[in-house]
């Protein structure tokens, strides 16, 4: 018997996260989902407060991941001590609070789940990310392991695929919050899309305000980033997996207005 894995791209703003609360818990039954895993680094915008980081668990998340945004709130550091079911990059220091890297005991075996940072256009100052996925994926004994590398560039994204195929169960990107096309099983059996896309407003600029990001553009001076307004969407994608194997059977990006 196979099982759904949904994961969930970037969870943007208020709008993001109370669509998230309302949608999630009917999105799980309505598609079989055994395990979800939301990266909810944009909740706050800029970053995720403890407050929201519950709000996910309550409206159905099994595990949050994180990424470049991590430490942009303080008082998240000692809940990612306390809470393993949210990494942040396992590519940060060692002296980071939180994990990186957690197995999670399910009815339909253990799943280990890694969260990974890239290092192109964004913070430089992280372990090179497909060396530390190739010798935590030489140690790990689980089935089912899923990877959340997030990340700006493409090329990285698909390369970690690669470097990743047959001994992952399912890599994705994160990050870029415009879902791609390629939700696919590569040859040697794992799941695996470029980018997840975004759960936030449909009129946006990545979930920003559209004009206030033309102004961006334009030269405007910086100001704090507020969300778009109006109707809203949750983009991810489904991952069948044979739990016996860990092989991948079906990979399929969904969007749900
Ligand atoms: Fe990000």
């Amino acid at each position: 018997m196979s099982v759904n894995i949904l994961a969930i791209g970037d969870i943007c703003g208020d709008p993001g996260l109370n669509f998230l609360e309302r949608r999630l818990k009917g999105i799980r039954s309505e598609y079989n989902i055994d395990f979800v895993v939301v990266n909810g680094e944009n909740a706050n915008v800029v970053g995720i407060t403890p407050r929201q980081a519950d709000a996910i668990f309550r409206a159905g998340a099994d595990v949050i991941t994180l990424g470049n945004h991590t430490w942009t709130r303080t008082e998240l550091q000692p809940y990612l001590d306390e809470r393993k079911r949210i990494l942040r990059p396992a590519n940060f220091g060692p002296q980071c609070p939180g994990r990186g890297i957690e197995v999670f005991h399910t009815n339909f075996g253990d799943v280990c789940v890694l969260n990974l940072l890239g290092r192109f256009t964004l913070d430089g100052n992280t372990d090179n990310p497909f060396v530390i996925a190739d010798g935590f994926l030489e140690e790990i004994r689980e089935k089912i392991i899923l990877v959340d590398f997030h990340a700006e560039g493409s090329s990285q994204k698909r390369a970690m695929g690669y470097l990743l195929d047959g001994r992952a169960s399912a890599v994705w990107g994160t990050h870029t919050h415009v879902q791609t096309s390629d939700a696919e099983v590569l040859p040697k059996g794992t799941g695996y899309i470029t980018d997840l896309g975004m759960t936030g407003p449909v009129h946006s600029v990545l979930g920003i305000d559209p004009e206030q990001s033309i102004g961006k553009f334009l030269g405007d001076p910086p100001r704090r980033y507020e969300s778009a307004s109006g109707p809203c969407k949750l983009e991810g994608c489904i991952f069948e997996i044979d739990p016996e194997t860990g092989r991948c059977l079906r990979a399929e990006g969904i969007r749900i207005q």
